[in-house]
């Protein structure tokens, strides 16, 4: 896929790997559209970024699980960036284990809102030019042991862990289902395990959790090389929607779990 000129929609993208997918994007030509409700350091990155390559991005300060928001700086952005926006990552989240609510919201509710309004936009049947739509899941969505037996208090990371499993379910269902036939909208999933981010740097436990396993978190980088790999995949029928992809020291498309269909030949 050339992403010269290409306008990506990034949530979460003022740090951590929203930042890295953001600035992967722009070295190769594209232009980004950056979402955070960390207004100064979305700014900083939006300055930061205007040095190097001028006009080619723009911040918005604003909460994805905001449907109105999320409207209003997807028509905004194009305005602004001049063209249509043919990717969005939705990869903004949280690991909150004190509150398994904001937890599904941001993670799991928002992402699907942010979706729906993506593919309200992008879907040819509405007159749009179609797209692509990456959802930034994780490891433990796709294998819960690791968080589960080693954490001190394992109860602590179900919510995260279900908001990314479910994140999966979603991505995986989108494509099956016939909601992107005809609308020239792809989507598939990037499953990491531990980051060199905020969002496990910040947290004592985590950070602990990961030393105690002699784990080394992947670079913020590899993983950003590994996303751009993986729209050219899509692009390329390399891979294909709902496909995804696990991103370790070596990334991996993965099969999640297929169960015999019940026996439905018979009276329910
Ligand atoms: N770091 C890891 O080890 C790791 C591993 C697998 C998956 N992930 C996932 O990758 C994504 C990016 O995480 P990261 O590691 O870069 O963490 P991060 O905390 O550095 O970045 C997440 C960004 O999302 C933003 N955000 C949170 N809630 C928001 C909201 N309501 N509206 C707008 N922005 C919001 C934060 O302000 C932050 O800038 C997350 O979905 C995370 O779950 C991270």
């Amino acid at each position: 896929m050339s992403i010269l000129n290409k306008m990506f929609l990034i949530t979460g993208g003022a740090q951590g790997l929203g930042k890295g997918f953001a600035l992967a994007v722009l070295k190769r030509g594209g232009k980004v559209i950056l979402v955070d409700i960390q207004k100064e350091i979305g700014e900083e990155t939006e300055n930061e970024f205007n040095k190097t390559y001028p006009g080619q991005s723009v911040f918005y300060h604003g909460d994805i699980s905001d449907k109105f928001m999320m409207n209003y700086i997807w028509e905004d952005g194009e305005k602004k960036l001049n063209g249509k926006i043919s990717v969005l990552v939705n990869n903004a989240g949280v690991y909150c284990p004190s509150n398994f609510i904001k937890t599904m919201e941001i993670n799991l509710i928002s992402l699907m809102q942010t979706t729906y309004i993506s593919l309200e936009k992008m879907s040819i049947k509405n007159g749009g030019n179609g797209g692509t739509i990456i959802n930034i899941a994780s490891s433990a969505g796709l294998s819960q042991e690791v968080m589960l037996l080693i954490h001190p208090n394992p109860i602590e990371t179900i919510p995260y862990c279900v908001s990314k499993s479910a994140a999966i379910t979603f991505t995986k269902s989108l494509a099956l289902s016939n909601i992107l036939e005809n609308d020239g909208v792809k989507v598939a999933a990037i499953c990491p395990n531990a980051v060199d981010t905020p969002l496990v740097t910040g947290n004592k436990t985590l950070v602990n959790m990961l030393k105690s396993l002699d784990v080394a978190l992947l670079s913020v980088e590899k993983v950003a090389d590994d996303f751009i790999q993986l729209l050219e995949d899509l692009h390329n029928n390399r891979a294909k929607s709902g496909d995804i992809l696990l991103v370790g020291q070596v990334a991996k498309y993965v099969n999640t779990p297929q169960y015999e269909l019940p026996d439905t030949s018979g009276k329910i």
